[in-house]
């Protein structure tokens, strides 16, 4: 065996989708940022491996595990995987590990590499994560900036006239994405004419995201993303959990508010806000586990 090779570490930050979940896998585009959370790849002395301080699912270790390999191809690396974000609840908890360790496996072969080879290497491993990823979740941290993603187009970077100030609040556990992509697909497939006219429409809601972030038109993205909510609820993948904290972000002066991610029963929701510090701290005082992040 090999020596391991020290002293290397990469990040790899989350993703909020602000506006186009789910359309996204079937080619429309999605508006989606990049967090301060995220995670930590580090190389440590030991066996060749992967190993997370996190308590996974049994069929979660396998994937990871499964992941590593067909990424590292039998590295001589010990890679210890720390996280500050939470993981499963849409936060892209998967790609930002997929990306960090890809930096990481990219920088102990000792050449010069860029964002495509991270990307290239991190959907091995999305690829062992989910069934079918529109790829956005690691194409957003990979770029780690605002971006309107269209799966297997160009990626086109969003500039903020205003600063997006976003709090993000937990719903709840739920159901994995990849369980949650397929009961879509199998609605899809029943009505495609319906639910291709419902994904066109989250598509256009998202280009029209991107021009509201450009044109600093708060109250317009606001509204974008309270339709994108209500599109995605009539899709049946919101859930009781959800609504009320869409209400209640609502209710404390959001511009807008809607799930984020792969939604279903529980997971994460995101209200847009002038200046949330208010909100958060009321949240917090009734229990809901959130945060603010800048986008
Ligand atoms: O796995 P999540 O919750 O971060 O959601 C990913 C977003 C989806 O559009 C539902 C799936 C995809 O691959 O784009």
């Amino acid at each position: 065996m090999s020596e391991p090779v020290g002293g290397l570490s990469a990040f790899g930050p989350g993703k909020i989708i602000v506006i186009g979940e789910h359309a996204a896998v079937y080619g429309e585009p999605v508006l989606a940022g990049a967090i301060a959370h995220g995670v930590t790849a580090r190389a440590v002395p030991g066996a060749p491996g992967i190993e997370l301080s996190a308590n996974l699912e049994p069929a979660q270790f396998e994937a990871l595990q499964r992941a590593y390999a067909a990424a590292s191809k039998g590295a001589p690396l010990r890679v210890r995987v720390t996280s500050d974000l939470p993981i499963g609840v849409g936060l892209g908890s998967s790609a930002a590990l997929s990306v960090a360790v890809a930096r990481l496996l990219l920088q102990a072969r000792g050449k010069k590499f860029g964002v495509p080879d991270v990307l290239k290497l991190a959907a091995v491993m999305e690829g062992e994560f989910h069934g079918t990823p529109s790829g956005v979740d690691h194409t957003t941290s990979a770029r780690g900036e605002l971006i309107l993603y269209r799966k297997g187009g160009p990626t086109k970077a969003v500039k903020a006239k205003k600063p997006l100030r976003v709090v993000v609040a937990q719903a709840g556990v739920r159901t994995a994405t990849k369980t949650t992509v397929a009961g879509l697909r199998e609605r899809r497939t029943r009505w495609p004419k319906r639910y291709k006219r419902l994904f066109h429409e989250i598509g256009t809601l998202a280009s029209e995201g991107a021009k509201a972030v450009t044109r600093g038109d708060l109250a317009e993205l606001g509204d974008l993303m309270n339709v994108n909510h209500g599109l995605l609820w009539a899709m049946q993948l919101s859930s009781e959990r959800i609504d009320a904290v869409v209400r209640r972000l609502r209710a404390l002066g959001a511009h807008g508010a809607k799930l984020t991610g792969a939604g279903g029963d529980g997971g994460s929701v995101i209200g847009l806000f002038d200046d949330p510090t208010d909100a958060i701290e009321r949240l917090t005082a009734d229990g809901v586990q959130c945060f603010e992040s800048p986008l």
